[in-house]
């Protein structure tokens, strides 16, 4: 049961997705259009957002496109504006946009570390704060965050992309609280491994793109499949959710037992 009742159905609703340019985000937007909400698709790449547009099968006259950097927080409460003009309303806000990390703990340079944090939690945040007045105003709206597994537990290799997901989880399980009486709800979304270029584009210690596939996700199931399990339970809105493989396992063993967990990891190979 989620937290509020007599909320929009997503297909009645405006979705503004970021990160919609590959992966999770393009897979939620065919989804979306599809079921006939009213769609903006933000990323940086605009010539990716158009491609996108084209595939959605839904009226194209219902996706708008709205190319910005999560990383340039000064420019997002003039995109939230925008959001909210194209159809004088915005009800859900998924926040999906992210990069990945393969880099040492000990060798991540402190540029690459604010450089992921400006991304994945200041950017998260900021965009987030520029649309909450909307929400608060009409007592309606949805904040959804694309955290991660690495959310709640940590594994060699990802020292800070698992610190901006650990943030994000104490950053909107407080919103959460602070939204109750104003008929506002947030959900934290927990994937596993998913199908898609999140290692390929993760950067390592010196900033330079990674560029390869992860062995996690080459194995794990598409984005498609993920986006299909996904919105049926944002449907109920969820304080949490978790989809994925095995690996979900690890936040519950972690749960009732850090020290299992830690001699686990420590045995698996983690790429
Ligand atoms: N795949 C997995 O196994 C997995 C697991 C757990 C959590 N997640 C989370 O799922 C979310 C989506 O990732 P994905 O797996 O779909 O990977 P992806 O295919 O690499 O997608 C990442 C998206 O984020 C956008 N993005 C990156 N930097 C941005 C910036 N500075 N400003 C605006 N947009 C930016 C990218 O678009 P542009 O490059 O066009 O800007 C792209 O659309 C991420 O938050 C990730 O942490 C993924």
């Amino acid at each position: 049961m989620g937290q509020q009742s007599g909320r929009k159905r997503l297909a009645d609703s405006v979705v503004w997705i970021t990160g919609a340019s590959s992966g999770i985000g393009e897979a939620m937007a065919y989804d979306f259009s599809r079921m006939g909400a009213r769609l903006i698709l933000s990323a940086r790449r605009s010539g990716e957002l158009e491609r996108v547009k084209k595939n959605c099968e839904g009226d194209p006259g219902r996706v708008q496109l709205l190319p910005l950097d999560l990383s340039d927080t000064g420019s997002l409460r003039q995109k939230a504006a925008e959001a909210i003009a194209f159809w004088g309303e915005v009800d859900v806000l998924i926040n999906n946009g992210g990069i990945s990390q393969r880099a040492l703990a000990a060798e991540a340079d402190l540029s690459v570390i604010r450089r992921i944090m400006e991304v994945n939690f200041f950017g998260t945040v900021a965009l987030t704060q520029a649309i909450l007045p909307h929400f608060i105003a009409r007592k309606s709206g949805y904040v959804v965050v694309v955290s991660s597994v690495m959310g709640k537990i940590g594994t060699k290799f990802r020292s800070t992309y698992a610190a901006s997901k650990h943030a994000l989880q104490g950053w909107f399980d407080c919103l959460r609280q602070e939204m109750y009486e104003h008929q506002v709800d947030v959900t934290l979304v927990c994937p596993g491994f998913v199908k898609t270029s999140i290692t390929l584009n993760s950067v390592t210690a010196d900033g330079k793109t990674y560029g390869q596939m992860g062995e996690g996700q080459s194995k794990a199931m598409s984005a498609e499949t993920f986006s299909r399990k996904l919105i049926p339970k944002l449907e109920k809105r969820k304080p949490e959710i978790f989809i994925g493989g095995p690996e979900i396992a690890a936040v519950w063993v972690k749960r009732l037992s850090p020290g299992l967990l830690n001699a686990i990891l420590r045995r698996t190979k983690v790429t």
